[in-house]
């Protein structure tokens, strides 16, 4: 694993827009693994300038995202497809043919097999990733054991606090969602995790302070994989006692 640590949240998002832009270029059919979530919100942005700015072109880009809530329409302002096409897909010259994101009120089982066929399908150049509170990675939430392929997960109940500050009250947070499993995330040949805030102190500890891989924290099995780049920011890396 490499980590990186930025001056602050911008640099880490802008760092991770120029490896996307490094990607999309040199490859024909650049396949990108999508990630939602406050974190995630300013690369977007900073690749949206550079499609204004810098020529960036999506027209041969496909995407895969993480996750999506089950029970929420597309046209919900909190579902992550909502999300994507606001924050991404709208702004940019992508065919929306070549995005996928779980549909979230649909008959889950087909779903979920869509979801895994277009996983099986797709081999992702690339995964961005933002880590919860308490280490999941995507929805992968803490467990004995997790999910190598896509499954219905349950979300746990402090995921749910954290994320109901999305929403108008914590009641309206869907109790279920499609993940990608683990093994999924890990197939990507590249993968970027950005971290700020200090309510991501106890996962990126664990990631970055030790050697432990553990299913407790989901986020760690990142250790496994060859091409993994953090950014953190110097607040948090100050804060968690990382130095380098
Ligand atoms: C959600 C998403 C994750 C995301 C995490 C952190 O639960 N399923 O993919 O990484 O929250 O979100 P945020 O960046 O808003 O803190």
């Amino acid at each position: 694993m490499k980590i990186i640590v930025t001056e602050n949240h911008l640099e880490s998002c802008e760092k991770t827009a120029k490896i996307m832009m490094d990607i999309i270029n040199k490859n024909e059919k650049p396949i990108l693994g999508l990630a939602t979530g406050g974190t995630a919100e300013q690369v977007y942005e900073e690749l949206v300038k550079l499609h204004k700015n810098s020529n960036l072109s999506f027209k041969n880009v496909s995407t895969v995202n993480l996750d999506e809530y089950i029970g929420l329409a597309p046209t919900h302002d909190q579902s992550y497809r909502y999300f994507m096409n606001h924050h991404l897909f709208s702004k940019v010259d992508i065919n929306i043919e070549n995005t996928y994101v779980p549909l979230g009120n649909t008959e889950a089982n087909a779903e979920l097999k869509k979801f895994q066929d277009k996983l099986n399908s797709t081999k992702r150049h690339f995964q961005i990733l933002g880590v919860g509170p308490n280490g999941h990675v995507a929805f992968n939430e803490p467990n004995a054991n997790l999910h190598a392929n896509a499954h219905i997960v349950d979300i746990a109940e402090s995921t749910i606090e954290a994320n109901s500050r999305y929403f108008n009250s914590k009641n309206d947070v869907p109790k279920k969602a499609f993940t990608q499993g683990m093994g999924d995330i890990l197939k990507a040949e590249q993968i970027v995790l950005l971290a700020t805030g200090a309510n991501k102190s106890d996962a990126m500890k664990s990631l970055l302070l030790g050697d432990e891989i553990s299913t407790e924290c989901p986020c760690t099995l990142l250790k496994t994989h060859p091409n993994t780049t953090i950014f953190i920011d110097k607040d948090l890396a100050t804060l968690i006692g990382y130095n380098g």
